[in-house]
């Protein structure tokens, strides 16, 4: 990077932060951010560093060279370190702000700082934080009869995350079989997942976790499961069997897979062939669950209702949660030191659950996320549809998927360094949107125009490998 070659004066750049960004036509530009905190952008083609931005720079350049150091190896993360947030914007260490499609992986519906979040936060944080689960605790049952109140379920058991979730309706399953079937000398045990499936890296969930590569350098996972193609009816009729069969596992649409939602017909078929084989029927709304279709629940629009459903990423605001949603059938199979945890349902994060399942479950709320979805597919179709690379604009409400021909990575890492963050999806090869649910209509456009600018890095990329 070459020195200050610019007119601003130098006492003007100390006040600020700089953030040098692509623009559309990708010249280089800047972000001045003054100090009073109103952001003008300014197109200088040039290429600038202040003494404040490289020291600050040198902050992000700290820190993942001590993450490299000692963090154990799992991801690979972008190269950005974020530090605040505040509704649909993230800021990096440097002042950097981002465009946050996001959240966190589906799980700040609320955004960041949400102040019903912060305030239930603090006032629970000095009350009670934990207790375990040898005693009651108020905030826990009551999440539990909201939870109840609003879905198809009787009871509740809380974990801390989703693939927690997934072990326990596992464990509830085949306690479950057992229980229904006490005379069987071996009661059904066996799963049926689906390609593209992701239940968890648990070694339960990852069982049924479709991507070879997350299962087979840990091998042996939990033996039994059966995968099967997402939304072929006859697969399934050729494998559930009764007295073999426990349960089958399904996303009704799915996250980590590529955005893929299931059809009605799939989901009535699954219902009634659990039914005759005696299996129940798992829904794991981890990711597409609590509002993000824009129903409360995702299979509510589809009208089909499961024996067992496990939640987590949105329900705690940020903050780590997981529930396993039963019918008084499956309870009924349950005792006592059949299932626990030291930490789940603690007072802290169900207080901060019952605020965020309170806003969340408004109907204006719901609605909301509807029209902002429709209007964000829309628009992407109207600047992205018959684009070279882009196959398929697909999802519901704020969980979207648009299908490439090519990896989505270097799409991925343009937008973040034009100040947007999205995800990927599928094999790669999928961009996805899961922003907060209280984005603004506004910050959807921003998305689409920033998205569209960078689309050309695709023919970049393809053309040079
Ligand atoms: C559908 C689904 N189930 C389960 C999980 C696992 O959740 P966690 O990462 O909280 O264990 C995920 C995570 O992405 C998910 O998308």
């Amino acid at each position: 990077m070459s020195s200050t070659r610019i007119s601003l004066n130098q006492s003007t750049l100390n006040m600020c932060y700089i953030r040098r960004q692509f623009l559309p036509d990708r010249e280089r530009s800047l972000n001045v951010k003054i100090s009073s905190g109103r952001v003008t952008r300014a197109s200088l083609n040039v290429e600038v560093e202040s003494p404040v931005e490289k020291a600050a720079s040198n902050k992000s350049k700290e820190a993942m060279e001590a993450a490299a150091k000692f963090l154990v190896g799992t991801y690979a993360r972008a190269p950005i370190v974020l530090s605040s947030g505040k509704g649909s914007k993230l800021y990096d260490l440097e002042g950097r702000e981002y465009l946050d499609m996001t959240s966190g992986i589906a799980v700040n519906s609320l955004g960041h700082s949400d102040p019903d979040v912060v305030k239930a936060v603090i006032d629970q944080a000095n009350t009670l934080v934990h207790v375990s689960n040898v005693y009651y605790s108020v905030p826990q049952i009551e999440l539990a009869r909201r939870l109840v109140e609003s879905s198809f379920a009787d009871r509740v058991f809380f974990s801390n995350s989703g693939t927690e979730a997934n072990e326990a309706a596992i464990k509830f399953a085949r306690k479950f079989q057992r229980h229904s079937n006490p005379n069987e000398k071996e009661p059904a045990t066996e799963f049926i997942a689906f390609t593209n499936s992701f239940h968890g890296r648990t070694m339960g969930a990852v069982a049924l976790t479709s991507k070879e590569q997350y299962r087979s350098p840990f091998e042996p996972v939990m033996p039994g499961v059966t995968f099967v193609e997402y939304g072929n009816i006859q697969a399934v009729k050729e494998v559930i069997r009764k007295g073999k069969t426990a349960a089958v596992f399904v996303e009704p649409i799915q996250g980590e897979g590529g955005i893929r939602s299931a059809t009605k017909e799939f989901l009535q078929f699954l219902r009634s062939a659990c039914d005759d084989a005696g299996a129940l029927l798992v829904f794991d709304e981890v990711q597409c669950g609590l509002g993000r279709t824009g129903c409360l629940w995702a299979h509510e629009a589809y009208g089909v209702f499961p024996d067992i459903m496990t939640l987590a990423k949105p329900l705690a605001g940020g903050m780590p949660i997981g529930a396993v949603l039963v019918t008084e059938r499956v309870s009924s199979a349950i005792n006592y030191g059949d299932h626990g945890s030291t930490f789940a349902g603690g007072p802290l994060v169900c207080q901060v659950a019952l605020a965020t399942l309170h806003k969340i479950s408004n109907p204006n709320f719901l609605s909301s996320v509807t029209k902002k979805g429709e209007g964000f597919k829309r628009k992407l179709a109207e600047k992205l549809g018959g684009k070279p690379h882009v196959k398929e604009i697909r999802g519901l409400g704020l969980i979207i998927g648009i299908e490439l021909d090519v990896s989505a990575s270097p799409l991925v890492d343009a937008c973040r360094e034009s100040g947007l963050l999205v995800l990927t999806a599928g094999k790669g090869n999928v961009v996805r949107f899961v922003p907060p649910l209280i984005v603004s209509e506004q910050e959807l456009d921003q998305a689409v125009e920033i998205l569209t600018s960078c689309l050309p890095i695709l023919d970049e990329s393809s053309s040079s490998n």
